[in-house]
């Protein structure tokens, strides 16, 4: 059992070949937790002149690894999916103190993990290629034949952000390690300690040395040496928008899969089931605190429905409990000063130019309570910018069209929810935004984990989910035969 190793101001290591490490330059980041400010514990400022043996290990391992058969690598997953169940109390636990995630939250975190988990492993074994005949194109017969196969890329770096420091880690380990890579994983600083359990996981399923190795320190300090670097096949990245697209001015030809950031819309028609889109709304909205990239970050609501909605979102939201991550609040501390000072300042720029508050607007240090505005308007800030935090902006409208217009002028395309009890309108209306995903009556969000995940515009590259992962981490061989 790891409750052994989880202690107060512990410091843990890196996983490296295989061994636990500390950073050769003995610098280690302290982390300490969103809701008290006590030490949760140190981690290794790996320095990117030891970054380099990450990379170099990970290579020899992938070239043993991508030869053992896809159903022995599977079932080393399905061993740590197992074992993460095992551990989910301790895990959650982590988790609660190191990101301020609730506990529902928190160990629904680590059992979805433990679900992919096993869905890749399957997945994994479902791998196939095709054979072309040279005869079905014209001046040829059938003297050839491609046999094309999905090989590993080779090692692929995964980058994941703070909010979900256990899954969003695991939604690359998985997918890259089953289909025969290795992996050099760079968690986020606030959120390291979580992703170092994750690492234990694995290693305690058996999975060899190098194939996952875990290097910890602040991305501004290594993280320009990691993305650049030759020995990395593939970046499997997901974060803002800003560092995504640093992170693809440095990659070269490295293949990318970037999920990046979200400013998803709720679109109310006047024919919506308006109790449905509330309870939607309001827990799409306010869910870990805002700090989601599919959060609902904007509502635009027809006029004549705005204020029949209201009628049934505000109470939600004036019920939500804001406290502690170990007692179970709606709303917990966000994971920094700075992410509250950002949530507070696009509240005061809002009403200050006429937004009108309907619950909120209150903060204590990191805790910023549920906020509701109302009569939001496209000169506002937090119309257009993403909060990471429970702030959301009603704009009402005139037409659906403006809806629509408003939506796909936001540089982000991630999501978008269309409530209306119209299924023509549904399809006609998702066909016109520019995003990745249309939710029909449902709040915006990225499960189930074997679904397509999509950012468009500047909220990322490629598609994220079960099997699209295995297939960006791979690439197409062909061996062709000639008959003579
Ligand atoms: P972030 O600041 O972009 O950091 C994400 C990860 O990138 C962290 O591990 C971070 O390490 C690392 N990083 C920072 N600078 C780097 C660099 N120069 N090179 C390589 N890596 C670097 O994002 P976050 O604050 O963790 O998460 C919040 C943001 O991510 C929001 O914008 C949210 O919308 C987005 N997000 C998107 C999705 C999605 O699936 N689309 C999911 C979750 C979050 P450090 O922690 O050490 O800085
Ligand atoms: O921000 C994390 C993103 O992946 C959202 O996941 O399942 O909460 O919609 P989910």
């Amino acid at each position: 059992m790891f409750r052994c190793i989880f202690s107060e101001g512990q410091k843990y290591k890196n996983l490296l070949n295989g061994r636990w490490v500390a950073s050769r330059s003995g610098t280690w980041d302290q982390i300490f937790s969103p809701t008290d400010g006590s030490l949760v514990g140190e981690i290794p400022a790996v320095s990117p002149e030891e970054a380099g043996e990450f990379l170099e290990t990970a290579v020899q391992a992938q070239k043993a690894w991508t030869t053992i058969p896809t159903n022995e690598r599977a079932e080393v997953l399905h061993k740590a999916a197992d074992i993460l169940l095992r551990e989910k109390d301790v895990i959650a636990g982590v988790l609660m103190r190191e990101i301020a995630k609730n506990r529902k939250s928190s160990l629904s975190e680590v059992t979805r993990t433990a679900d992919l988990i096993h869905f890749t492993a399957e997945e994994g074994k479902r791998v196939t290629g095709e054979s072309l005949s040279s005869g079905a194109f014209p001046g040829f017969h059938e003297t050839k034949l491609s046999i094309v196969n999905r090989v590993p890329v080779g090692v692929v770096l995964a980058i994941a952000p703070f909010n979900y420091p256990i899954n969003l880690a695991a939604s690359k380990i998985a997918p890259a390690l089953v289909a025969g890579n290795a992996v050099v994983f760079k968690p986020p600083t606030q959120g390291s300690i979580s992703a170092l359990y994750l690492a234990r996981v694995f290693c305690e399923a058996g999975l060899p040395a190098g194939v996952l190795n875990v290097i910890t320190g602040q991305g501004r300090m290594i993280g320009d040496f990691l993305a650049s670097h030759p020995l990395v096949n593939m970046i499997a990245f997901t974060g803002s928008s800003k560092i995504g697209k640093h992170i693809a001015s440095l990659a070269g030809m490295k293949p990318l899969l970037l999920e990046l950031g979200g400013k998803d819309a709720a679109l109310v028609l006047e024919d919506a089931d308006l109790s449905l889109a509330a309870q939607h709304i309001a827990a799409g909205a306010f869910s870990f605190s805002g700090q989601r990239c599919t959060a609902v970050k904007r509502i635009l609501v027809l006029e004549s429905v705005a204020d029949k909605l209201i009628e049934k979102l505000l109470p939600l939201v004036q019920k939500m409990t804001v406290g502690r991550p170990e007692d179970d609040a709606d709303i917990t501390p966000l994971i920094s000063n700075e992410a509250a000072d950002f949530v507070q300042a696009l509240i005061g720029d809002a009403i200050q130019k006429g937004a009108k508050l309907l619950a909120g607007n209150k903060r204590e240090k990191n805790l910023v309570y549920p906020t509701l505005l109302d009569r939001v308007t496209v000169d506002m800030r937090v119309a257009w910018e993403e909060p990471f935090g429970p702030v959301l902006p009603i704009l009402r409208v005139k037409t659906v069209e403006e809806a629509v217009r408003i939506t796909n002028e936001s540089e982000y395309g991630l999501q978008a929810s269309v409530f209306t009890e119209n299924v023509d309108s549904a399809f006609r209306i998702g066909a016109q935004l520019d995003v990745g995903t249309v939710q029909v009556n449902g709040k915006t969000e990225r499960g189930p984990d074997h679904f397509p995940f999509i950012g468009v515009k500047s909220s990322g590259m490629g598609t994220q989910g079960i099997r699209y992962s295995i297939e960006a981490m791979t690439r197409s061989k062909a061996i062709v035969l000639n008959f003579h």
